[in-house]
Order: structure tokens, then C-alpha cells, then sequence
């Protein structure tokens, strides 16, 4: 490897919701980085200083360091063997029968092999399967590339990336003791903690975290459904648990628990342990039952078969425009098989040309559902339509006008 690189850091896959805001802060330290992508049309809108999706805090530092020439965008692979450091920050799916792709590492770093240098730092940032990292290692070994190996877990959640990856403490881990000190010094620059782990450790960590955020998900969606049927209202239960009241702190409020990682990264535990993970299981059932129970309630009420639903929401969450895995959806694939017609809209969602404004669907609608609680939806005249609304947010109860 050169003595002086090109690029401080290398992104594969830095266009998206991951590998941008990390680009983006280590810019904002002065770093100079390079975003490799195979999607040109983000690539594209970053190099003029555009977000291609929403993420507090991040254009203004995108466009300064678009201007200082701080971020640099180029699907040239040869540009990466000019980089002291790559990290890997790509899409890790689970597949039609909810296993790990194993193949989606392997399959981003094979063209890429003749651009990597011996004494580059490789940080896989990507959630992965346990026991990838000592693999990825073995895999350049074999193909007589020595890269330091490291596997640094991202652990923000979408949309606050740029305060959370100044503030949260970074689990590093490194296949030896060099790559460990690289990464810890390439970290530091960032990170107020750092938190130190074997790479099989930190795998686990990472998954462990979000499958227990899942299942935290699932165990109030349960209650909610429980209390509901005994036609008691969750809320009022679950405020009167949590007031002054420490240890039922943490309990989240029901509603959908969607989006890129919850599902797929439980689903990779359940695959690793052989599909003895009882707990993540349940938890999907639970999680992904939560729409069929809602479909349930309101045919209790409503002859869905004469009625117009409204959808309110079709991101994954809240203040997002992102809808991959957006329960929303699975939502409105199965109501359309009832319901006389779906009408869906969202404030941030762009793509879908389905999507009508929010009067609209409210004037056309008999009933409405809201799917993501949006804090633009806080004051909007709903028009005296019935509600059903799993999350509080309306503080009407599920199904009240
Ligand atoms: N989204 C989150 O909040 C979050 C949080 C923590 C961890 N993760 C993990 O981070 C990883 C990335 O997630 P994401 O949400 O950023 O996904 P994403 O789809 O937003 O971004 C992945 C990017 O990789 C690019 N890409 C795919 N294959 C490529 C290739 N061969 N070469 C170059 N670029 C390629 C895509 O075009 C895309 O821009 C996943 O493993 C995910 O589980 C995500």
C-alpha cells in the first residue's frame, strides 16, 4: 500500500442509511472519504450535496463537506485501492425462508478483491451472521490478501445517526491485535467510548440487541392485544404501570414493530441457533400477528366489504420516509383483499405513486387506520371519521370517533 492514500476511508455501500451518516461525521472531522455504491442515482444526488432519504442533522454537514471536497463518490473499484481503510456498510438480508443470505459479503467483496492492499483496514460495519468476520478474514487469506480484519457493529437508530455516532459508546473488535489498535485509533476520532470485544462477541451483540428491542416490541403488542380483548384500555394500564415506577421504565407503547432490521436480524439469531430460538419466533408472531388482529377487530365493527379504509402512514416508523419492511404495507395487501378499497398516504414517502394527500383520504375514507405516528399527524382534523388506533396517538382509544 501506498504511503500516502488518496482517502482516509473507503464506504462500499456508503449511500445508504448506514454508510452516509458515518461518511458524513467522519467528513465533519476532517477525514477525507470516498462513497462507493452500486446505486448511481444516490450517488448522484450526494455528490450535489443532496440526502437521498431524510436523517436529522446530516444535509447541512453533507453539503459542506460535498464543498470541501471532504466526500468524494466514485463506483470506480480501483479508487478503493487508494483508501487507507474500507468499511463495508451493504444490505444484509434474510432470504424467502428467513435465513441469512451468507452469500451478500461474499458477493460484495469478490469483484473488489483486486483492488484490496495488503495493510488496508477492513471495518465490516453491516449486521452479520455469527462468525463472518473470522471468515472474511480467512476468505482474503486465502486469496493472499492481508487486510486488517475488523468488525465494528453500527447501533443507531435511523434518522438520529449524526448525534448518535458522536455519542454512543463503539464496540470494536478486531482478527488481531493490529487491527484492533487500527480501528480503536480510526474510532477514536468519532466515538466517545469505546467498547472493546472478540469479533464472535461483538456479532452477537449486535444481533442480541436488536432482537431484544424486537421482543421488547412483541411483549407490549401482546398486552395490547390481550387487554384490548378483555375491552380494557392498554394505554390507561400501561401509563398507571409506569408511573413512578422504575423498573416498567422501558416498556414500549404497542404498535408496529417493521423496517430493515428487527425482523431480519431475530431471524438470524432463529437460523443460527437452528430455529431454537423460541423467544425471537414468538416475537414475530406477535409483531407481524398485530395486523391480522387489527384487520380482526375491525371487522367486528364494519362490513369491510362496504367500506373505504384509509391508511395513515406507510414509512416504518415515525418522521421516516423509509418503508422497507413497513407493516403499513403488508397492511394494505391484506385489507385489499376485504375491504371494498384501500386508500394509503404519507407525508415523507416518495416512489409510490399510489400515495394521495392526506385530505383526500381522509374525505374518501369510512375508516381510518394510522400506521405510523407521524408528529405532522398531531393536529389534523380527522374529520369526525372512526380511528383505529393501536398506538394512543390520538388518545381515543382503538376504535372511537
Ligand atoms: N438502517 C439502520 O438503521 C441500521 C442500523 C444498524 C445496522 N444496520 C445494518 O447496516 C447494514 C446496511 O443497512 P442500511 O439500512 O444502510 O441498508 P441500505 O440499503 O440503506 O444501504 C446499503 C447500501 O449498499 C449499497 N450496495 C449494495 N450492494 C453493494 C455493492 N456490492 N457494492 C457497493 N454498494 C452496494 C446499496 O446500493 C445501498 O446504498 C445492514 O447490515 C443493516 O442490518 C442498519
Amino acid at each position: 500500500m501506498a504511503e500516502k492514500t488518496k482517502y482516509d476511508i473507503c464506504i462500499v455501500g456508503g449511500a445508504g442509511h448506514v454508510g452516509l451518516p458515518l461518511a458524513i461525521v467522519f467528513a465533519s472531522k476532517g477525514l477525507k472519504v470516498l462513497i462507493n455504491d452500486i446505486n448511481e442515482e444516490s450517488m448522484d444526488m450526494i455528490s450535489r450535496g443532496i440526502l437521498p432519504f431524510m436523517e436529522n442533522d446530516a444535509e447541512e454537514l453533507l453539503k459542506e463537506a460535498v464543498k470541501k471536497e471532504l466526500i468524494v463518490c466514485s463506483s470506480d473499484p480501483k479508487e478503493i485501492s487508494h483508501s487507507a481503510s474500507v468499511v463495508i456498510t451493504i444490505g444484509t438480508p434474510v432470504d424467502e425462508f428467513h435465513n441469512p443470505v451468507h452469500t451478500a459479503i461474499k458477493g460484495c467483496l469478490s469483484p473488489l478483491l483486486s483492488y484490496l492492499q495488503d495493510g488496508q483496514l477492513l471495518i465490516l460495519r453491516s449486521t452479520v451472521f455469527p462468525g463472518t468476520t473470522e471468515w472474511l478474514d480467512s476468505y482474503l487469506r486465502a486469496n493472499g490478501i492481508k487486510m486488517k480484519v475488523t468488525f465494528c457493529p453500527e447501533r443507531i437508530v435511523q434518522g438520529n445517526a449524526i448525534k448518535e455516532l458522536q455519542s454512543l459508546p463503539q464496540i470494536i473488535s478486531g482478527t488481531s491485535r493490529e487491527a484492533e489498535l487500527a480501528v480503536e485509533k480510526l474510532f477514536g476520532k468519532i466515538s466517545p467510548k469505546l467498547v472493546r470485544l472478540a469479533p464472535i462477541e461483538a456479532e452477537f451483540a449486535k444481533l442480541f440487541s436488536n432482537a431484544y428491542r424486537y421482543i421488547l416490541f412483541a411483549t407490549t403488542n401482546q398486552f395490547f392485544m390481550m387487554t384490548n380483548s378483555a375491552g380494557v384500555d392498554y394505554h390507561k394500564v400501561l401509563s398507571g404501570m409506569k408511573e413512578d415506577y422504575d423498573r416498567a421504565r422501558y416498556i414500549p407503547g404497542p404498535g408496529f414493530a417493521a423496517g430493515p432490521c428487527l425482523f431480519k436480524d431475530t431471524m438470524q439469531l432463529a437460523a443460527f441457533s437452528k430455529n431454537q430460538f423460541s423467544l425471537g419466533h414468538n416475537a414475530m408472531l406477535v409483531n407481524e400477528g398485530l395486523v391480522l388482529y387489527l384487520i380482526d377487530e375491525l371487522s367486528k365493527h364494519y362490513e369491510l366489504n362496504e367500506s373505504c379504509i384509509g391508511l395513515l402512514g406507510m414509512a416504518f416508523k415515525a418522521d421516516s420516509d423509509d418503508i422497507r419492511s413497513s407493516l403499513s404495507y403488508k397492511l394494505k395487501k391484506l385489507l385489499s383483499f376485504q375491504a371494498k378499497e384501500v386508500l394509503t398516504t404519507d407525508p415523507y414517502v416518495t416512489g409510490d405513486k399510489r400515495l394521495l394527500p392526506l385530505d383526500d383520504v381522509i374525505d374518501k375514507s369510512d375508516i381510518l387506520i394510522l400506521c405510523v405516528p407521524h408528529k405532522i399527524y398531531e393536529n389534523i382534523d380527522l374529520k369526525n371519521k372512526p380511528v383505529l388506533d393501536v398506538w394512543g396517538f390520538f388518545q381515543k382509544g382503538l376504535l372511537k370517533k
